[in-house]
């Protein structure tokens, strides 16, 4: 069946639907009919606009949301600075500084777990490239937390929005538009400035996030494909309207700011949208659910033909962030090496391992909870032994990545590992190049007789004379 088999079963509902012009009603009546903002609003509800695009953005891209709350969001105390030496988005003091632009390949051992923290404070930026205060580029993270927010806390990045890939435990996720239930090979969006706070039902959790500055998600383009297949549009789900009412307890609003952090105060809950409709809100997805494609004759595609979601750069199929798993699937090709091949790429590749065995890298180094980053035109490749079993192993149809899941966080942007990622987090494994491809061995044997012509001697005519070698179409 595609969808996942968790243990922790799924209590809260859904509006199915990717992109989808979505509203929801926790009390019956609360949306107002037609008009978005009336003189006075059902049961006194106040409207609030929550735009996640410029208001004069294209149609098709165009993604706000209209609330209806028991208080509008602008009454708080002013925020103020609340830096923590557990709280790593900013750990230079600003994200684009003293970032460490390497061309090596990086590897790192599974992050550790964090029971000290809670979601806020596990934030790790690792890599990214750009700038939030441009709306710029991405930021790759590691969370790793072991207690429940404040209950009395919530939190939102104004820096971008955030792609969450769980790889241990259980995120319980409350938003200003609704729950979301978020496990291991699910996937969650919580859009720029959408409040939220994280229970941690099961215990520690730890994943990866993207932040994207710039632009949105989208499904990506199908092309010849056709209308279905990879991520369905009706597989993403988006919260119900749940709220509460307290106008007496004091609560705090955490804010990332430009990678910083932020604190305000305020006498009402941010959990009092009684209603919502628009473009603009969280979702969720199981990967479960991804239509894989692939080659059924020799050959295999372009990793892209593995993605989920794509953020496109202004250059169309650029993408300054794609979103791209590897779940199990069958291969079949003949007379084919079916890993990945060497290569050598103009994006960036941060690659992490929700749980299983990635296939392309048996060597052992690749584990679940670590990451690597191939970086703009880094070589690499499957590591020796894989290409060892891979050139030998005998061509039946199998399936590969049984009880696994890889992803990848592709970019076209260069991108810089922070203080965090390279050195402090005691996580990057020194030997990873010269275990992985090092101990490739030379299989070329020179034909004999061989009739070797490099172009350069002119013992088969004048220098310059062959400025073409022949070639055939048929
Ligand atoms: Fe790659």
């Amino acid at each position: 069946m595609p969808s996942s088999q968790f243990a922790h079963k799924e209590k809260y509902r859904y509006q199915n639907g990717f992109n989808s012009y979505h509203e929801s009603e926790a009390v019956e009546g609360a949306l107002p009919i037609g008009a978005n903002s009336p003189q006075k609003p059902p049961y006194g509800l106040y409207a609030e606009k929550l735009s996640g695009t410029a208001f004069t953005a294209p149609r098709h891209e165009n993604q706000q949301t209209w609330l209806y709350r028991v208080l509008p969001s602008c009454g708080h105390s002013n925020f103020e600075p609340r830096e923590s030496s557990t709280y790593n988005t900013n750990p230079e003091n600003k994200p684009y500084e003293k970032i460490h632009h390497i061309p090596n390949q990086l590897r790192w051992d599974p992050f550790d777990l964090d029971e000290t923290v809670d979601w806020v404070h596990s934030l790790h930026l690792v890599a990214g490239a750009g700038d939030p205060t441009m709306k710029q580029g991405l930021g790759m993270y590691i969370y790793a937390a072991g207690k429940s927010m404040d209950a009395k806390e919530a939190f939102y990045s104004a820096d971008g929005d955030f792609l969450i890939v769980p790889q241990h435990g259980v995120l319980d996720i409350r938003t200003e538009l609704g729950r979301l239930l978020v496990r291991p090979n699910e996937i969650a969006v919580i859009p720029r400035g959408i409040k939220y706070r994280v229970d941690l039902p099961d215990g520690p959790v730890r994943g990866y996030i993207l932040e994207l500055y710039q632009g949105h998600f989208q499904l990506p383009e199908l092309g010849p494909i056709g209308s279905n297949c990879l991520a369905n549009a009706r597989d993403f789900q988006a919260p119900i309207a749940d709220f509460d009412e307290d106008t007496e307890t004091e609560w705090h609003v955490l804010c990332k700011f430009a990678g910083h952090l932020f604190s305000a105060r305020q006498g009402h809950t941010p959990f009092d949208v009684v209603a919502w409709h628009g473009l603009y809100y969280p979702y969720k997805y199981d990967l479960a659910r991804f239509n894989t494609m692939g080659s059924v004759s020799f050959d295999h595609p372009d990793p892209s033909i593995y993605t989920v979601l794509t953020a496109q750069s202004d250059h169309p199929g650029t993408a300054v962030a794609d979103f791209v798993i590897f779940p199990p699937r069958w291969l079949v090709a003949e007379d084919t090496f079916r890993p990945p091949w060497y290569h050598r790429n103009t994006m960036s590749e941060f690659m992490g391992l929700i749980q299983g065995q990635y296939d392309a890298k048996t060597g052992g180094g690749f584990q679940p909870a670590g990451a690597s980053l191939h970086n703009v035109m880094a070589g690499h490749g499957p590591d020796a032994s894989t290409h060892e079993k891979a050139s030998n192993a005998e061509l039946q149809p199998r399936k590969v990545g049984e009880g696994s899941m890889a992803f990848m966080f592709e970019s076209c942007l260069m991108v810089g590992v922070t203080d965090w990622g390279l050195k402090k987090c005691k996580k990057v494994q020194e030997g990873y190049n010269a275990e992985s491809w090092e101990p490739l061995k030379p299989h070329f044997k020179r034909p004999t007789p061989a009739k070797i012509d490099n172009g350069v001697d002119g013992k088969d005519g004048v220098i310059g004379d062959k400025a073409q070698v022949p070639h055939w179409t048929s």
